[in-house]
Protein backbone atom coordinates (compact mmCIF):
# COMPACT_ATOMS: atom_id res chain seq x y z
CA UNK A 1 0.00 0.00 0.00
CA UNK A 2 1.54 3.55 -1.18
CA UNK A 3 -0.52 5.86 -0.03
CA UNK A 4 -2.58 6.57 3.43
CA UNK A 5 -3.86 9.75 3.47
CA UNK A 6 -6.31 10.09 6.83
CA UNK A 7 -4.27 11.16 9.30
CA UNK A 8 -3.22 14.26 7.28
CA UNK A 9 -4.92 17.64 8.61
CA UNK A 10 -5.10 19.66 5.32
CA UNK A 11 -5.53 16.71 3.27
CA UNK A 12 -8.71 18.60 1.59
CA UNK A 13 -6.45 21.26 -0.47
CA UNK A 14 -4.53 18.35 -1.92
CA UNK A 15 -4.77 18.26 -5.21
CA UNK A 16 -6.84 16.08 -7.59
CA UNK A 17 -4.86 13.97 -10.18
CA UNK A 18 -5.83 12.96 -13.63
CA UNK A 19 -4.34 10.63 -15.73
CA UNK A 20 -4.19 9.47 -19.35
CA UNK A 21 -2.13 7.62 -21.74
CA UNK A 22 -1.49 11.00 -23.52
CA UNK A 23 -3.55 14.36 -23.65
CA UNK A 24 -6.72 13.03 -24.25
CA UNK A 25 -7.80 13.04 -20.58
CA UNK A 26 -7.58 16.80 -20.68
CA UNK A 27 -11.38 16.23 -22.18
CA UNK A 28 -12.45 15.26 -18.56
CA UNK A 29 -9.84 17.21 -16.62
CA UNK A 30 -11.93 20.50 -18.32
CA UNK A 31 -15.05 19.22 -16.77
CA UNK A 32 -13.62 18.86 -13.26
CA UNK A 33 -12.26 22.35 -13.57
CA UNK A 34 -15.54 23.84 -14.69
CA UNK A 35 -17.35 22.16 -12.01
CA UNK A 36 -14.53 22.57 -9.10
CA UNK A 37 -13.02 25.58 -10.19
CA UNK A 38 -11.72 25.74 -6.49
CA UNK A 39 -10.02 22.46 -6.59
CA UNK A 40 -5.96 21.92 -7.67
CA UNK A 41 -5.78 19.77 -10.39
CA UNK A 42 -2.69 18.46 -11.47
CA UNK A 43 -2.81 16.16 -14.75
CA UNK A 44 -0.12 13.56 -16.54
CA UNK A 45 0.00 13.07 -20.03
CA UNK A 46 1.75 9.99 -20.48
CA UNK A 47 2.46 10.87 -24.32
CA UNK A 48 5.56 8.81 -24.50
CA UNK A 49 3.74 5.96 -23.82
CA UNK A 50 0.42 6.66 -26.26
CA UNK A 51 -1.57 4.86 -27.43
CA UNK A 52 -2.77 2.31 -24.24
CA UNK A 53 -5.00 0.88 -26.92
CA UNK A 54 -2.76 -1.60 -28.63
CA UNK A 55 -0.65 -2.48 -25.91
CA UNK A 56 -1.43 -5.31 -23.33
CA UNK A 57 -3.05 -5.18 -19.99
CA UNK A 58 0.05 -6.07 -17.77
CA UNK A 59 1.84 -3.39 -19.61
CA UNK A 60 -0.72 -1.03 -19.05
CA UNK A 61 -1.41 -1.61 -15.43
CA UNK A 62 3.15 -1.04 -14.85
CA UNK A 63 2.27 2.36 -16.59
CA UNK A 64 -0.93 3.24 -14.36
CA UNK A 65 1.15 2.18 -11.15
CA UNK A 66 4.05 3.97 -11.99
CA UNK A 67 2.15 7.12 -12.87
CA UNK A 68 -0.27 6.75 -9.82
CA UNK A 69 2.96 6.53 -7.63
CA UNK A 70 4.09 9.55 -9.32
CA UNK A 71 1.27 11.49 -8.85
CA UNK A 72 0.28 10.63 -5.24
CA UNK A 73 4.10 11.96 -4.56
CA UNK A 74 2.96 15.42 -5.47
CA UNK A 75 -0.09 15.84 -2.25
CA UNK A 76 -2.80 14.12 -4.07
CA UNK A 77 -5.99 13.57 -2.81
CA UNK A 78 -8.07 11.43 -5.50
CA UNK A 79 -7.16 9.67 -8.39
CA UNK A 80 -9.20 9.72 -11.94
CA UNK A 81 -8.18 7.62 -14.21
CA UNK A 82 -9.11 9.99 -17.05
CA UNK A 83 -8.94 6.55 -19.79
CA UNK A 84 -10.93 4.22 -20.93
CA UNK A 85 -8.73 2.08 -21.66
CA UNK A 86 -6.40 1.83 -18.71
CA UNK A 87 -9.67 1.75 -16.30
CA UNK A 88 -10.60 -1.61 -18.18
CA UNK A 89 -7.31 -3.39 -17.50
CA UNK A 90 -6.29 -1.47 -14.06
CA UNK A 91 -8.53 0.02 -11.83
CA UNK A 92 -9.47 -2.69 -9.56
CA UNK A 93 -5.60 -2.84 -8.83
CA UNK A 94 -5.23 1.04 -8.32
CA UNK A 95 -8.29 0.74 -6.09
CA UNK A 96 -6.49 -2.52 -4.10
CA UNK A 97 -3.25 -0.73 -4.07
CA UNK A 98 -3.99 2.68 -3.02
CA UNK A 99 -5.98 3.83 -0.22
CA UNK A 100 -7.19 7.07 -1.91
CA UNK A 101 -10.41 7.51 -3.57
CA UNK A 102 -10.03 6.46 -7.20
CA UNK A 103 -12.11 7.50 -10.08
CA UNK A 104 -12.13 5.44 -13.62
CA UNK A 105 -14.33 5.77 -17.39
CA UNK A 106 -16.55 3.72 -18.93
CA UNK A 107 -18.14 3.87 -22.28
CA UNK A 108 -21.51 5.45 -21.90
CA UNK A 109 -23.20 2.18 -23.16
CA UNK A 110 -26.03 2.81 -20.45
CA UNK A 111 -26.85 6.48 -21.38
CA UNK A 112 -26.54 6.05 -24.80
CA UNK A 113 -29.01 2.73 -24.81
CA UNK A 114 -31.26 4.46 -22.46
CA UNK A 115 -31.00 7.59 -25.41
CA UNK A 116 -31.30 5.78 -28.64
CA UNK A 117 -34.28 6.12 -30.52
CA UNK A 118 -34.04 2.91 -32.89
CA UNK A 119 -32.32 0.79 -30.70
CA UNK A 120 -28.91 0.56 -32.43
CA UNK A 121 -25.61 1.86 -30.27
CA UNK A 122 -22.65 2.93 -31.94
CA UNK A 123 -19.25 2.53 -29.88
CA UNK A 124 -16.23 4.14 -30.94
CA UNK A 125 -13.11 3.35 -28.76
CA UNK A 126 -9.63 1.21 -28.89
CA UNK A 127 -9.04 -2.33 -29.52
CA UNK A 128 -7.78 -2.57 -25.69
CA UNK A 129 -11.04 -1.66 -24.39
CA UNK A 130 -13.48 -3.16 -26.77
CA UNK A 131 -11.77 -6.59 -26.00
CA UNK A 132 -11.47 -6.14 -22.24
CA UNK A 133 -13.65 -8.35 -19.71
CA UNK A 134 -15.03 -4.54 -18.65
CA UNK A 135 -16.73 -4.08 -21.53
CA UNK A 136 -18.23 -7.11 -22.16
CA UNK A 137 -19.61 -6.69 -18.61
CA UNK A 138 -21.21 -3.50 -19.77
CA UNK A 139 -22.62 -5.13 -22.99
CA UNK A 140 -24.50 -7.84 -20.68
CA UNK A 141 -25.57 -5.47 -17.88
CA UNK A 142 -27.01 -2.52 -20.51
CA UNK A 143 -26.51 -3.61 -24.35
CA UNK A 144 -29.02 -6.36 -23.66
CA UNK A 145 -31.88 -4.30 -24.97
CA UNK A 146 -30.93 -2.37 -27.91
CA UNK A 147 -27.97 -3.49 -30.89
CA UNK A 148 -24.49 -2.25 -30.07
CA UNK A 149 -21.91 -1.88 -32.93
CA UNK A 150 -18.67 -1.23 -31.93
CA UNK A 151 -15.58 -0.06 -34.11
CA UNK A 152 -12.12 0.07 -33.06
CA UNK A 153 -10.37 3.49 -34.05
CA UNK A 154 -6.70 2.25 -34.91
CA UNK A 155 -4.90 6.07 -35.15
CA UNK A 156 -7.48 8.17 -33.95
CA UNK A 157 -5.39 8.78 -30.59
CA UNK A 158 -1.99 9.81 -32.52
CA UNK A 159 -3.61 12.25 -34.65
CA UNK A 160 -5.34 13.66 -31.35
CA UNK A 161 -1.74 13.16 -29.65
CA UNK A 162 0.06 15.12 -32.58
CA UNK A 163 -3.09 17.87 -32.25
CA UNK A 164 -4.48 17.42 -35.70
CA UNK A 165 -7.96 17.90 -34.61
CA UNK A 166 -9.28 19.30 -38.28
CA UNK A 167 -7.05 18.07 -40.54
CA UNK A 168 -8.13 16.02 -43.63
CA UNK A 169 -6.26 12.75 -42.73
CA UNK A 170 -8.42 13.05 -39.22
CA UNK A 171 -11.43 13.53 -41.22
CA UNK A 172 -10.86 10.49 -43.15
CA UNK A 173 -10.25 8.14 -40.39
CA UNK A 174 -13.11 9.17 -38.95
CA UNK A 175 -15.02 8.95 -42.02
CA UNK A 176 -13.48 5.46 -41.88
CA UNK A 177 -14.24 4.25 -38.82
CA UNK A 178 -17.96 6.00 -38.58
CA UNK A 179 -19.06 4.61 -41.76
CA UNK A 180 -20.01 0.84 -40.57
CA UNK A 181 -21.74 2.23 -37.58
CA UNK A 182 -23.82 4.67 -40.00
CA UNK A 183 -24.33 1.42 -42.51
CA UNK A 184 -26.12 -0.69 -39.10
CA UNK A 185 -28.08 2.15 -38.65
CA UNK A 186 -26.93 3.77 -35.34
CA UNK A 187 -28.51 6.62 -34.45
CA UNK A 188 -26.36 7.24 -30.76
CA UNK A 189 -22.56 6.94 -31.17
CA UNK A 190 -20.65 6.66 -27.96
CA UNK A 191 -17.42 8.27 -27.80
CA UNK A 192 -15.28 5.65 -25.77
CA UNK A 193 -12.15 6.75 -25.60
CA UNK A 194 -11.28 10.43 -23.85
CA UNK A 195 -9.47 11.54 -26.45
CA UNK A 196 -12.62 11.70 -29.08
CA UNK A 197 -14.42 14.55 -27.95
CA UNK A 198 -11.46 16.90 -29.27
CA UNK A 199 -13.06 16.00 -32.63
CA UNK A 200 -16.54 15.82 -31.92
CA UNK A 201 -17.01 18.65 -34.43
CA UNK A 202 -15.05 16.32 -37.17
CA UNK A 203 -17.35 13.43 -36.20
CA UNK A 204 -20.69 15.64 -36.46
CA UNK A 205 -19.43 16.76 -39.89
CA UNK A 206 -19.01 13.04 -40.77
CA UNK A 207 -22.69 11.29 -38.98
CA UNK A 208 -24.66 14.66 -39.55
CA UNK A 209 -26.63 16.19 -36.56
CA UNK A 210 -29.13 14.00 -35.76
CA UNK A 211 -27.11 11.44 -34.84
CA UNK A 212 -26.82 11.44 -31.35
CA UNK A 213 -22.53 11.75 -29.65
CA UNK A 214 -22.17 10.58 -25.74
CA UNK A 215 -19.20 10.60 -23.98
CA UNK A 216 -18.48 10.59 -20.17
CA UNK A 217 -16.73 13.49 -19.21
CA UNK A 218 -19.22 15.89 -17.22
CA UNK A 219 -20.99 12.53 -15.47
CA UNK A 220 -17.34 11.75 -14.14
CA UNK A 221 -16.73 15.37 -13.02
CA UNK A 222 -20.37 15.37 -11.40
CA UNK A 223 -19.47 11.91 -9.43
CA UNK A 224 -16.02 12.80 -8.52
CA UNK A 225 -17.75 15.86 -6.63
CA UNK A 226 -20.27 13.70 -5.16
CA UNK A 227 -17.95 11.23 -3.86
CA UNK A 228 -15.82 14.23 -2.69
CA UNK A 229 -18.11 15.96 -0.84
CA UNK A 230 -19.10 12.51 0.79
CA UNK A 231 -15.63 12.16 1.89
CA UNK A 232 -15.38 15.48 3.10
CA UNK A 233 -12.97 16.25 0.82
CA UNK A 234 -13.60 18.99 -1.16
CA UNK A 235 -11.16 22.09 -1.03
CA UNK A 236 -12.50 24.85 1.45
CA UNK A 237 -11.00 27.26 -1.06
CA UNK A 238 -12.19 30.02 -2.69
CA UNK A 239 -10.14 31.24 -5.34
CA UNK A 240 -9.65 29.85 -8.59
CA UNK A 241 -7.03 26.74 -8.22
CA UNK A 242 -3.95 26.08 -10.30
CA UNK A 243 -3.60 23.17 -12.87
CA UNK A 244 -0.64 21.91 -13.25
CA UNK A 245 0.61 19.86 -16.15
CA UNK A 246 3.14 17.46 -16.67
CA UNK A 247 4.16 15.29 -19.65
CA UNK A 248 6.42 12.73 -20.82
CA UNK A 249 6.26 14.00 -24.26
CA UNK A 250 9.60 13.87 -26.21
CA UNK A 251 7.91 15.97 -28.13
CA UNK A 252 9.45 19.55 -28.97
CA UNK A 253 6.02 21.02 -28.97
CA UNK A 254 3.83 18.70 -26.12
CA UNK A 255 3.22 22.66 -24.36
CA UNK A 256 1.43 23.77 -27.44
CA UNK A 257 -0.75 20.37 -28.07
CA UNK A 258 -1.51 20.97 -24.56
CA UNK A 259 -2.66 24.31 -24.98
CA UNK A 260 -4.38 23.44 -27.94
CA UNK A 261 -6.55 21.34 -25.82
CA UNK A 262 -6.85 23.29 -22.64
CA UNK A 263 -7.31 26.31 -24.71
CA UNK A 264 -5.62 28.74 -22.47
CA UNK A 265 -2.14 29.27 -20.94
CA UNK A 266 -0.93 25.93 -19.21
CA UNK A 267 1.39 25.51 -16.62
CA UNK A 268 3.29 22.61 -18.36
CA UNK A 269 6.56 20.47 -17.27
CA UNK A 270 8.42 17.81 -19.51
CA UNK A 271 9.79 15.14 -17.36
N1 LIG B 1 -7.77 8.27 -23.85
C1 LIG B 1 -7.58 6.82 -23.86
C2 LIG B 1 -8.94 6.15 -23.64
O1 LIG B 1 -9.84 6.76 -23.12
C3 LIG B 1 -6.83 6.48 -25.10
C4 LIG B 1 -6.23 5.16 -25.06
C5 LIG B 1 -5.02 5.00 -25.93
O2 LIG B 1 -3.99 5.62 -25.63
O3 LIG B 1 -5.09 4.18 -26.84
O4 LIG B 1 -9.13 4.99 -23.94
Amino acid sequence: MSATHNSVSNIREYAIAVFDSGVGGISVLKHLHALMPHEPLIYFADSKHAPYGNKTPAEIQARCIEIADFLIGQNTKALVVACNTATAVSINLLRKHYTLPVFGMEPAVKPAAEASKNGIVGVLATTGTLKSAQFAGLLENYGRNVKVVTQACVGLVECIERGELNEPATLRLLEHYCQPLLDEGADTIVLGCTHYPFVRPLIKQVVGSNICLIDTGAAVANHVQNRLASLNLLSNNTQTAPVKFWTNSVARDAKRVIEQLWEKPADVTAI
